[in-house]
């Protein structure tokens, strides 16, 4: 069964087809690259998967349970994730609180919360040992990045769903977040995972296999080194693969 299955999926805004009829399906320990140029639909097709927008046809399955009209809430609560690209953490709070309290359960129905002893997992995982009692204002992006990483994993999603994680990190940032995505398969700390990224270097190290999109549909799909070299995803990016 896969992790997640989206079939002849559609959301119109005003007369703008934003996705139109896109199937994708996730398969259990995959990373799954999501590119193609801006305004390609790639946001809102996240955004549809996790529940913040309703579509106006298709469905979404996620682990077998059609999820097509559920709330984010119950999504999250089922295991999926998604890391926004705005930054959410409190400035004034230490890395260490604000991992707690982000953690705190978001419904009543959990009854397990969160501990100290997994929030230095978490600590672990995202790399932010050194810098725990600093206080989040005065963190580099990329830090800051992998605190709000850290924030969503303490949700203990299974699906991860990723939009740009690596704009406006420097590359040595980026290659560190592919790490930590990486650790996070190889550890089955996730199932599966959708990254949305216009950083092509940093799909190449992440992504098992891409979905292209243009102009809400599905271009072209498979892995990197085969999709680059097809005429219509060239096209579709004006040679920016290569
Ligand atoms: N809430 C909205 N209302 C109206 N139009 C929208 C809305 N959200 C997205 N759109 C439009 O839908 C299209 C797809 O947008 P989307 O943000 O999904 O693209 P994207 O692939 O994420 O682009 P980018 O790479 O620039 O982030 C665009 O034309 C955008 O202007
Ligand atoms: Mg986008």
């Amino acid at each position: 069964m896969s992790v997640l299955s989206v079939s002849g999926l559609g959301k119109t805004f005003g007369g703008l087809k934003a996705v139109a009829n896109v199937d994708l399906e996730v398969e259990r320990g995959e990373m799954h690259g999501l590119i193609g140029a801006n305004g390609a639909g790639k946001t809102t097709l996240l955004h549809l998967i996790y529940g913040r927008i309703r579509p106006d046809r298709g469905s979404i399955h996620f682990n077998g349970t059609d999820v097509t009209l559920l709330p984010v809430t119950a999504r999250a609560r089922m295991g999926m994730g998604l890391v926004f690209q705005i930054i959410s953490v409190f400035d004034g709070l230490s890395v260490n609180e604000n991992l707690l309290l982000g953690a705190l359960p978001k419904d009543s129905t959990r009854s397990d919360s969160v501990d100290q002893i997994e929030v230095e997992k978490v600590i672990e995982l995202v790399d932010l040992g050194a810098v725990r009692d600093r206080s989040a204002g005065k963190l580099g992006h990329g830090e800051k990045q992998r605190l709000e990483m850290g924030m969503v994993l303490l949700t203990r999603p299974t699906l991860l769903l990723l939009d740009e994680p690596t704009s406006g990190m420097t590359q040595a940032e980026s290659r560190r977040t592919a790490g930590l995505l990486q650790t996070l398969r190889s550890e089955g700390a996730i199932d599966a995972a959708i990254v949305v990224e216009h950083n092509i270097e940093f799909i190449r190290l992440v992504a098992d296999r891409v979905t292209v999109m243009h102009r809400g549909t599905v271009l072209a799909g498979g892995p990197i080194d085969e999709v680059q070299n097809d005429p219509a995803v060239q096209a579709s990016f004006l040679g920016r693969l290569h």
